[in-house]
């Protein structure tokens, strides 16, 4: 199984439109680090593709990569992505879909709840549901993703909940316990695997680790997990946002009950931080943070990685 990281940078990207802090000047300046949104791609046969989350990049994205791109030997029309699961309604995961419109069949895997909101929002009528298909996962399920036309990809998946919120545009403030403690499928983390190969793990926000998580990663051969802030709260003390990483439903790397420290007894063969946020230190391979993070086994994706499984 191949994997490709398309987007390894969370919502905003990196740089960030309006960010003009000294890490998003250096991204700016001097194109260190440039990271896209959100999103990863995996290929059984290197054929056909399973997008995981379409960020608001995706255009770019496929020019950057010609495994996405219609093989020359291909119908006028023709696409190597067979179907698109995604992992939470933030914009960041959703907003690409728009631009897989033209009429093209793939297939929509994701939970009840975040079909529930492309259902809710008339715009995401553009993918005609007879031509792309729309089909709940249920957590716990190990199934095979197939494409609009039930040909199995080879990839297979299995979801389950992890600790997160419900989309920032979907927060109600008179109900914030609702918003900010979801654990019932707002948020999946995703098992992914093929025949004959390892498996990984695709959790690219979580706002807890758990024992029961733990457990689950063991003996995996590969992490991508939740980077979006080194320290909680480094969106305020930069004098950037409010919001600590928890409010946002990310769960920092760093400190005692960061991931990095909540991970470090469990057995994987290559832990790798995706969703990287644009505050986010481990960014400039200088800093103290980016040593770190490396010296405890940890790699942080860039965009094009490609790992082989
Ligand atoms: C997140 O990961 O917290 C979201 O992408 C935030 C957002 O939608 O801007
Ligand atoms: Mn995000």
């Amino acid at each position: 199984m191949r994997l490709k990281v398309i987007g390894s940078a969370a919502g905003g990207g990196f740089p960030q439109w309006n960010c003009n802090d000294r890490l998003n000047r250096l991204a700016r300046e001097q194109g260190v680090g440039e990271r896209t949104q959100s999103s990863l791609a995996a290929s059984a046969d290197g054929n056909g593709w399973v997008l995981f989350n379409a960020s608001p990049d995706i255009r770019q994205q496929i020019s950057k990569t010609p495994e996405l791109q219609p093989a020359a030997e291909a119908p006028l029309r023709s696409t190597p992505i067979r179907a698109v699961v995604l992992t939470n309604a933030d914009v960041d995961h959703v907003a690409g879909l728009l631009s897989l419109r033209e009429r093209q069949p793939f297939a929509i895997y994701a939970t009840g709840q975040v079909l529930a909101v492309l259902d809710a929002n008339p715009i995401f009528n553009v993918l005609d549901r007879a031509i792309v298909p729309r089909r709940v996962l249920h957590l716990g399920d190990v199934l095979e993703i197939c494409g609009a036309d039930g040909q199995e990809t080879g990839v297979r998946i299995e979801s389950f909940a992890v600790p997160g919120k419900v989309a920032l545009y979907l927060e109600n403030s008179a109900m914030p316990e609702a918003d900010f403690s979801s654990d019932s499928g707002d948020t999946i983390g995703l098992r992914i695997t093929a025949e004959g190969c390892g498996e990984a793990f695709y959790i690219p926000g979580c706002a807890r680790i758990d024992e029961d998580l733990c457990l689950r990663l063991e003996g995996a051969d590969l992490l991508l997990f939740d980077g979006t802030v080194y320290t909680d709260d480094e969106m305020i003390s930069a004098g950037v946002g409010q919001k600590t990483g928890g409010r946002m439903g990310h769960l920092a790397m760093s400190g005692e009950a960061g991931s990095i420290a909540a991970l470090a007894d469990v057995m994987v063969g290559r832990r790798i931080f995706i969703h990287v946020n644009n505050t986010n230190l481990v960014l400039d391979e200088h800093s103290a943070e980016h040593a770190a993070v490396r010296e405890a086994g940890w790699e942080i994706a860039h965009d094009g990685m490609e790992i082989r499984l």
